[in-house]
């Protein structure tokens, strides 16, 4: 049964947020409660709360509506509701202090189990909760269970969701599932998550998240493509000569070693965010904007990618491993010598792999490379399009070295759009200059857009399912990563570390380029 409603929480000192005003009432998210399991990690702490806390301040949670957190230690409810003003003082950007009547009325809806996922009891308490939620906060019996749990708990959770009737078929109004990555750590254990699962939620009813597509240049992106009639007649095998989507970052493992080391690059971010943002580059125009016309053309993309041949793995796929260096000024230890991680670990902390995609559009003729590494030199995320060449030059005899055209949507750190092309440089003679038209997000609105995690709580709170993935791409996506993931982990890199905490990422991933003449650009 699904609800909506128009009624955003009431705001309790009266005034208008100018933020927001004007903003569709369809933007107000449906009353429900929410439950949090895994209410004392990091995720919550860091995202969760301060994301719904702000949803609150900005008038985009409905007037209704309650949180329970779940979880192990053994907090009261109101050591969980010290605790989650913390996390907002420490992580809430944009919001202020929790403070005040907004927060006054905020603290209240939070309440706290407190227990095992496979304690029974604990699950008779979340209903007594939920009860009193619809009576006291007129929730209409909707639930938004979000696993921010260890993904090795996800279908233990689910099993005893539905062995205490707290399931879709039981509760009064709609229930959704909201699930962190990764879903699965390969293409078995996927299906077997996904089989638990499917047991009690429909997939309308499964919101698998991706935060990266929560972000706001990669909706762009869409934006981009659809809302313009100047780029798709060249988004296509006869203009485009590759693709490059690059996810960097200049942090470690920090203190996840632990699951790090049982993961690797390629599981932690190329089969799930970067693999995503290359359906988003390569689909076809969907029939609406509606979830599953989206979803559909993802699905086809990854239908369409090329299986890398067994037995040539190497030409396609590579990895590193980051040995002692210097980030930003500061030194930087090995992997092998981060907490938690094996002295002689094989696990990769860059990958980086070149696919094709064998359909009209693309005609299998361009690469699209996709790396993501950890301590590289810069934090950078950003797929660049990078185009073919004049086919014949007019100009350049005086030595210029002007570059093809390329389109660069920045996700990360900064946000925008740069498309770069040639122009002549001032003067009596013929000169061309690269030279770029650039658009940033802050200052070309003069406004930011909603973090992340924010988005993607609203939307699966109004069951949009547009940015969660669909469970048919997820499988889909292990079928192109896991032969590559079932050769790394039986033949030991020999060469790790290759490269050097600070850098550009190992060699081998530069020759992988460079056999196709091509380089990466620089990060
Ligand atoms: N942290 C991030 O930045 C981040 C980013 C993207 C995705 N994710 C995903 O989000 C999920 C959570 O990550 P996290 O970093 O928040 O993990 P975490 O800090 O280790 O937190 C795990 C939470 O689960 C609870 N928990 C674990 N096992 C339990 C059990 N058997 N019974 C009851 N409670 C249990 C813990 O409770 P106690 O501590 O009280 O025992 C804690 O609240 C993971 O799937 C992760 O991959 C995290």
């Amino acid at each position: 049964m699904t609800t909506t409603t128009t009624v955003a929480a009431p705001r309790v000192d009266g005034e208008q947020n100018p933020l927001r005003a004007g903003l569709p009432s369809s933007r107000i998210t449906d009353p429900c409660t929410i439950v949090l399991f895994g209410a004392t990690g990091d995720l919550t702490m860091r995202m969760l709360m301060p994301a719904l806390y702000s949803l609150r301040v900005h008038d985009m949670l409905p007037a209704d509506f309650a949180i329970v957190g779940y979880s192990r230690t053994q907090w009261s409810d109101d050591q969980f509701r010290e605790a989650m003003k913390r996390s907002i003082q420490q992580f809430g950007a944009d919001v202020g202090a929790p403070e005040g009547a907004i927060w006054d009325d905020f603290v209240r809806r939070l309440s706290y189990i407190s227990g095992d996922f496979d304690d029974v009891a604990c699950y008779e308490s979340l209903r007594k909760h939920l009860e009193e939620d619809l009576s006291e906060f007129q929730t209409r019996g909707n639930v938004l269970y979000y696993l921010a749990t260890p993904p090795v708990v996800f279908g233990e959770i689910v099993k005893h969701l539905d062995l205490a009737k707290l399931g879709p078929e039981d509760t009064k109004g709609w229930c959704r599932l909201v699930i962190e990555k990764p879903f699965g750590t390969d293409l078995v254990s996927a299906r077997k998550l996904q089989s638990q699962i499917e047991r009690v939620f429909s997939e309308k009813q499964i919101y698998r998240i991706d935060h990266y597509l929560g972000k706001e240049p990669v909706q762009d992106l869409l934006a981009l493509r659809f809302s313009n009639v100047i780029f798709e007649p060249l988004w296509n095998y006869r203009y485009i000569k590759s693709v490059q989507i690059t996810a960097a970052e200049t942090v470690g493992v920090e203190q996840r070693g632990g699951y790090y080391d049982r993961a690797g690059a390629l599981r932690d971010m190329i089969q799930n965010h970067v693999i995503n943002l290359m359906t988003l580059v390569a689909m076809e125009p969907p029939v609406s904007a509606d979830a599953d016309a989206l979803r559909d053309e993802k699905f086809k993309v990854l239908r369409a990618t090329r299986p890398i041949p067994a037995g040539r793995m190497d030409e396609f796929a590579v990895r590193g491993q980051y040995g002692e260096g210097e980030v930003a000024g500061k030194e930087a230890p090995a992997y092998r010598s981060e907490p938690d991680v094996g002295a002689k670990s094989n696990t990769e902390t860059f990958a980086a792999v070149k696919l094709s995609i064998d359909n009209w559009r693309w005609g299998g003729q361009v690469p699209f490379y996709l790396r993501s590494g950890k301590r590289l030199k810069r934090k950078n995320s950003e797929i660049a399009i990078e185009f073919r060449n004049v086919p014949h030059r007019l100009f350049g005899e005086m030595g210029d070295q002007f570059e093809a055209n390329s389109l660069v949507v920045r996700i990360q750190p900064e946000e925008g759009i740069s498309l770069s092309f040639n122009a002549k440089y001032p003067g009596q003679a013929m000169h061309i200059r690269t030279v770029s038209m650039d658009f940033a997000y802050g200052s070309g609105f003069g406004t930011k857009g909603a973090p992340a995690y924010e988005r993607l709580l609203a939307d699966a709170m109004r069951g949009n399912q547009t940015l969660f993935t669909r469970w048919d791409a997820v499988e889909a996506a292990w079928e192109v990563v896991t032969p590559v993931l079932e050769y790394w982990e039986d033949t030991r890199a020999k060469d790790f570390p290759n490269y050097a905490a600070g850098s550009q990422g190992p060699k081998a991933a530069d020759e992988l380029l460079a056999r196709e003449g091509e380089a990466w650009r620089q990060l």
